[in-house]
C-alpha cells in the first residue's frame, strides 16, 4: 500500500544513478516503474520493489501503454548515452539516444497526461565556461554533441512546459560518483573512463595504472579539478525535485548540482590511497582533448529552492563507498 498519488516511471533504473533514484524513491514509499532496454543496464540493478518494463525510450507506443497501464504520474528520464568522446565519434548516436529520444518520450509524456518530468542534465551543456564557480546563468556552450544533444533537451522541455500541462526540473550534475552507503548499487558499467572509478578498478587490481591526464591546467597542483557528488545526494535532490513539482504545478526548475568545490587528480587519488591502502601506480600522460582545468558547480540556487542538504559531502566518503562496491563487483565476479 502506499500514500503516493500515482507511480513513476524511472527511464535508466537499471543503469548507475538512476538505480540509486529507484532506491531513493522506492526508499520513500513511491510505485517505480523502471524503463531501461538493457544495452548498458543490469537486470540485476533494478530494485525488485521495482517493476521493470524492457524497451526503449524512443518507442512512444510502448511508453504510452506503460503510462497508462501504471498510473505513471511523472518521469524521471535518466536513459542516454554519456560517453563523451563517443558522442564526437559518432554525434548521431546521440542526437538519436538522447534528444531524438528524449522527444519520443516527451510526447508520450504529454499524450499520456504525465504532470511532472525531471530531467538529467550535465555541467557538459556549459561547455568550457569562462567562470567558476558556474551558476545556471552562465552560458551554455557546449563543446561536443554529448552536451548539445542534453542542452537541446533542455530546450525541448522548455518550450514544451509552455505548451502542455506538465512541468519540468533539469538537473545538470557535475561529477558523479560514490555508490549507495548500504551497497545495494553503484557504478558496474565495464570500460568506464571515469576518474573515481578507474581509479578503484587500479586499488583492486582490476587495472595497473591509471593516467593523469594533463599536470600542466592552470589549477593549484597542475591536474584537472571536478566538483564530486555522491550519486545518493543527486537521488535526494530528485526527490526534492519531485516534491516541488506536485507543489506547484506552474513552475518548472533548473538547477546545478554539486557541492560547490572541487577536487584535483591528485587529491583523488590520494583519497583513494588512504581508503584502499594500496599505493596507485600513476602515469603523467598528455591533456584529454575538451579537458576544462576546472569544473565546480555554484548550489546555491538547489539548496535554497529544495532545502537540498547533502549528506554525504565528504571526498574520502564518496570514495569509500565506490571503493566497497568495486570490491563487491569483484566478489560478484568471481563468484
Ligand atoms: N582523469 C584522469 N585520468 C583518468 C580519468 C580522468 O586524469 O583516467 C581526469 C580528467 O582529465 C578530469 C578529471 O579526471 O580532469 C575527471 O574526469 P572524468 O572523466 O572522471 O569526468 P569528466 O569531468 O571528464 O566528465 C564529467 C562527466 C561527464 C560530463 C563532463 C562535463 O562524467 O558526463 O563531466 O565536462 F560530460
Amino acid at each position: 500500500m502506499t500514500d503516493k498519488p500515482f507511480a513513476v516511471m524511472v527511464t535508466g533504473g537499471a543503469g548507475y544513478i538512476g538505480s540509486h533514484a529507484v532506491l531513493a524513491l522506492a526508499d520513500a514509499g513511491w510505485p517505480v516503474v523502471v524503463l531501461d532496454n538493457l544495452v548498458t543496464g543490469f537486470r540485476w540493478a533494478v530494485d525488485p520493489r521495482a517493476t521493470l518494463v524492457e524497451g526503449d525510450v524512443g518507442d512512444e507506443a510502448l511508453v504510452g501503454r506503460a503510462i497508462g497501464e501504471h498510473g505513471i504520474g511523472a518521469i524521471m528520464h535518466f536513459a542516454g548515452s554519456v560517453v563523451v568522446p563517443e558522442s564526437v565519434k559518432n554525434p548521431l548516436k546521440y542526437y538519436g539516444n538522447n534528444t531524438a529520444n528524449s522527444r519520443a518520450l516527451i510526447a508520450a509524456a504529454v499524450a499520456g497526461g504525465v504532470r511532472h518530468f525531471i530531467f538529467s542534465s550535465t555541467a557538459a551543456t556549459y561547455g568550457v565556461p569562462d567562470e567558476s564557480p558556474v551558476t545556471e546563468a552562465t552560458p551554455q556552450v557546449p563543446i561536443n554533441p554529448y552536451g548539445m544533444s542534453k542542452l537541446m533537451t533542455e530546450i525541448m522541455l522548455k518550450d514544451v512546459a509552455a505548451a502542455h500541462p506538465l512541468n519540468y526540473c533539469a538537473l545538470r550534475y557535475f561529477n558523479v560518483a560514490g555508490a549507495d552507503p548500504q551497497g545495494r548499487s553503484g557504478q558496474s558499467t565495464a570500460g568506464a573512463t571515469h576518474l573515481i572509478k578507474v581509479a578503484n578498478e587500479a586499488a583492486t587490481g582490476k587495472r595497473g595504472h591509471v593516467a593523469i591526464f594533463g599536470t600542466d591546467y592552470a589549477t593549484p597542483d597542475g591536474t584537472g579539478v571536478r566538483d564530486y557528488i555522491h550519486v545518493t545526494d543527486l537521488a535526494a535532490a530528485h526527490l526534492l525535485a519531485l516534491d516541488a513539482l506536485i507543489a506547484d504545478p506552474a513552475a518548472s526548475h533548473v538547477y546545478n548540482c554539486g557541492y560547490g568545490r572541487g577536487f584535483s587528480v591528485l587529491e583523488v587519488l590520494d583519497a583513494v590511497e588512504r581508503a584502499s591502502g594500496v599505493t596507485i601506480e600513476r602515469r603523467m600522460e598528455p591533456r584529454r582533448a575538451g579537458d576544462p582545468d576546472a569544473l565546480i558547480a555554484a548550489n546555491d540556487a538547489i539548496v535554497r529552492a529544495f532545502g537540498w542538504r547533502p549528506a554525504h559531502d565528504d571526498l574520502d566518503t564518496i570514495v569509500a563507498h565506490a571503493l566497497a562496491w568495486e570490491r563487491h563487483l569483484g566478489r560478484r565476479n568471481a563468484g
